[in-house]
């Protein structure tokens, strides 16, 4: 039988490698994983500082249970080119740091203790796929996600794929394909079962057959009663498959899901019902610990995406992604766009068979995910490449014919070997380009793009980004441009049925090299920034939601006399889905403002956006006159459904402290944010209140970078992690002008 353990604890990490590290264990900083190899700051780092060899090593003491056993150590992801040995002999070498690989360790571990050494080079070889050119983003070196101990019989199962048809009707099917492993080439008969189960654990179906190699498949047919993959309701199943050979037993067991995808000329369909695509790009990163997050925060921006951004898709970009983030957006329904590592540059014949390797390396990771809707299997951004691409698109469509492929290009005339012609799109704010007459911003006609004399399916697949990076810091008028652009963008997207969806560039500011963001070590891209905070612009995405989910009213707005030019709080747009809203100045009457379907014909819901034409701007007073508070209520159905305060007089009024979560697992490297939140009278943040906020940990938790830390924008945040004791944390908190507070967690 199968078991697996995970080897995270009592690693020595080396800062330096050295040949002598791969037969000889040698003292230095013992670290728990996953682990970034060099913490950097939050900004203006040098990048080169991780681009070295640095050395892991662990022993691993002789046990009984070994005997006899097919043994390895499985590496969820190391970056970037990882080189493994075993007392000395090598054991894996795996030149990619976004997927999985194995080191086998059967036959070469000896009675008393065994030396794993682990070399990872962090640097940008050119002859590895991301590398060879610029990126727009930071491969941080590291054993950065998790290392697991598997032991199995001789002969175990390799992997399943399971693949489903019929899933509209109430006759569905569905078939496992098995592969099994046996290095040793043992002669082997045996059976082969699998049970269909519930997420409860209730066997729902079950088929056994004789094995007959090394490869099986077992259908199911009919299957009624059974519930399809929706975003509202993504009903996950199980299958559990066993063997039982002369050569040993196994079990292994995967979810998945009933559910179509289809990308048309006629817009996108999950389970056959047309889904206008709303969703943002996700990069895997987070300050000073770079990838080293574990599953905790992983899912936390899955639900972030779903739950505070209304997203129905993120895109994986530009690699595949912790397995947690997957598995929670399978739970969640959220839609994935996965893709390869890549970043404009194609390398040489070596690279490219690496890149290839990197499609059947990530479909076969991920191919049981419902979430994932389509596989990217071009560089993002590259050049045409006919044989390369030919060669991806056919790997995935033989590894996986129940998905499409796509390929991120910026080109037009492109040549589409792929399903979807997926385009970043980054017409708004270009300078003007017309297509039949017609300027092409916000979003250019498809046809314009492809070159074709026809529909294909056609999905955009990033905008905005580099053509108006917004600090979340930034000065009112900013933002409401950068509000303003999202928006536009997706209402040219709900306009066209040809186009599936767009996806915005992108969910949060991230790290980057010094060739790109703000000269700060940071794209300040996202519409939140790098801590998970929203800028307004999230709220172009949330206020998108149907008012029974939540009623949304954000007034894009520093509510202040002088903040905006010629000391004008107009035009004020309100992010709403709110039937309408009233706006109130003091004492004066209540003015009431539309949805602007002028402007946004298109959007399920549209912003309001509080001009001349409803408030006289003298009501509001100029320039040496009295300003006063602001009262913005939201309306449904002739209703008051949400209000907003705004203080006309704000002062430092509430230190609110709150953590994502209050009980963490101590097993684990397991991390949370706190969150802290400078607010006036009105519970608004004070955007530019300059103070200083110390971080106090007492019992098991550490902060993540520095324990000082600066509002910025009202707010300061911070990752704090588990120490691998249970018992409880205190997090005090305290500042010069708000005082201090104090948040009980606990790790269990
Ligand atoms: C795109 C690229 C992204 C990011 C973005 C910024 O060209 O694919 O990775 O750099 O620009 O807007």
């Amino acid at each position: 039988m199968r078991k697996i353990t995970k080897l995270n604890a009592g690693w020595t990490f080396h800062n330096n490698f050295s040949s002598e590290l791969v037969a000889q264990a040698s003292p230095g900083e013992t670290v728990r994983l996953p682990h970034n190899a060099v913490d950097l700051e939050m900004n203006y780092f040098d990048e080169r500082c991780y681009q070295k060899e640095f050395g892991y090593q662990k022993i691993l003491p002789w046990s009984e249970e070994f005997a006899d056993r097919e043994i390895s150590l499985v590496f969820d992801g190391a970056m970037a080119n990882s080189m493994v040995w075993l007392n000395g002999q090598e054991v894996a070498h795996h030149k990619d740091g976004y997927t999985p690989f194995e080191a086998r360790l059967t036959g070469l571990l000896k009675h008393g203790d065994n030396l794993i050494t682990v070399k990872i080079d962090g640097s940008e070889n050119p002859e590895i796929p991301p590398f060879g050119g610029q990126i727009d983003y930071l491969t941080y070196a590291g054993i950065y996600r998790d290392v697991w101990l598997k032991l199995t019989d001789a002969v175990a199962i390799r992997h399943i794929k399971i693949e489903t048809a019929h899933e509209l009707s109430d006759a569905k099917s569905v078939s496992i394909v098995g592969v099994l492993g046996n290095p040793q080439g043992l002669l082997m008969a045996g059976q082969v079962q699998a049970d269909l189960c519930d997420m409860g654990g209730a066997v729902l179906h079950s088929k056994a057959q004789e094995l007959t190699g090394e490869h099986f498949r077992i259908d199911f047919d009919a299957l009624s009663g059974l519930a399809l993959w929706e975003l509202e309701h993504p009903q996950l199943y199980r299958v559990v498959v066993r063997i039982q050979t002369t050569q040993g037993r196994d079990e292994i067991s995967s979810r998945f899901g009933f559910r179509t995808a289809q990308f048309t000329p006629d817009g996108f369909r999950l389970n056959g019902k047309a889904l206008k695509i709303r969703g943002l790009n996700r990069h895997q990163s987070y300050p000073y610990v770079g990838y080293a997050m574990g599953k905790r925060a992983q899912e936390k921006d899955a639900d972030i995406l779903k739950y505070e951004l209304k997203c129905n898709l993120a895109r994986t970009s530009h690699y595949p992604q912790s397995p947690y983030f997957l598995d929670r957006c399978d739970e969640i329904g959220l839609l994935v766009f996965e893709e390869i590592p890549g970043w404009q540059h194609i390398g040489g014949q070596a690279w490219q068979d690496e890149s290839v390797e990197n499609v059947r390396r990530m479909i076969e990771r991920d191919w049981n995910h419902p979430s994932i809707v389509l596989w990217g299997v071009r560089i993002n951004e590259s050049q045409d490449s006919h044989d390369f691409y030919t060669r991806t698109n056919a790997l995935a469509h033989a590894l996986d014919s129940t998905r499409q492929t796509g390929g991120v290009r910026f080109l037009q005339n492109s040549e589409l070997l792929e399903d979807v012609y997926t385009i970043n799109d980054f017409a708004n704010g270009a300078p003007t380009e017309f297509f039949e007459g017609q300027p092409v911003a916000p979003l250019r006609a498809p046809r314009h793009i492809t070159g074709l004399d026809r529909d294909v399916p056609y999905f955009v697949t990033e905008c905005n980004g580099h053509m108006y990076p917004t600090k979340r810091i930034d000065a009112e008028h900013r933002q409401s441009e950068h509000v303003t652009r999202h928006l536009q963008i997706l209402d040219a997207a709900y306009a066209n049925p040809n186009i599936s969806g767009v996806l915005g560039w992108c969910m949060n500011d991230y790290n980057t090299h010094k060739d790109f963001g703000a000269g700060d070590r940071i794209c300040h891209h996202g519409v939140m920034d790098i801590l998970r905070e929203p800028k307004f612009a999230a709220y172009a995405y949330t206020s998108q939601c149907e008012p029974d989910e939540q009623i949304v009213l954000e007034p894009v707005t520093y509510w202040a006399r002088g903040e905006k030019d010629r000391c004008e709080v107009l035009p004020l747009i309100v992010l709403t889905n709110c039937d309408y809203v009233e706006l109130k100045f003091g004492d004066f009457m209540a003015k009431r403002a539309e949805p602007d379907r002028t402007a946004y014909p298109h959007l399920p819901h549209a912003p309001v956006i509080i001009d001349s034409r409803h408030v006289n701007i003298n009501d509001l007073g100029a320039w040496g006159m009295l300003w006063q508070d602001g009262v913005i209520t939201g309306f449904i159905d002739g209703k008051p459904v949400a209000q907003v305060r705004l203080s006309g007089n704000p002062v430092p009024t509430t230190l609110e402290v709150k953590a994502d979560d209050l009980e963490l697992i101590a097993n684990d490297k397991d991390a949370t944010r706190i969150i802290i939140r400078a607010l006036d009278q009105a519970g608004r943040l004070l955007p530019f209140l300059d103070d200083v906020v110390n971080i106090k940990l007492t019992g098991q938790a550490r902060v993540l970078g520095p324990d000082v830390l600066l509002f910025r924008g009202g707010i300061a945040a911070c990752w704090i992690e588990t120490t691998g004791e249970t018992g409880p944390i205190d997090v005090q908190v305290t500042t010069r002008r708000l005082g201090e507070k104090h948040l009980k967690l606990a790790a269990r």
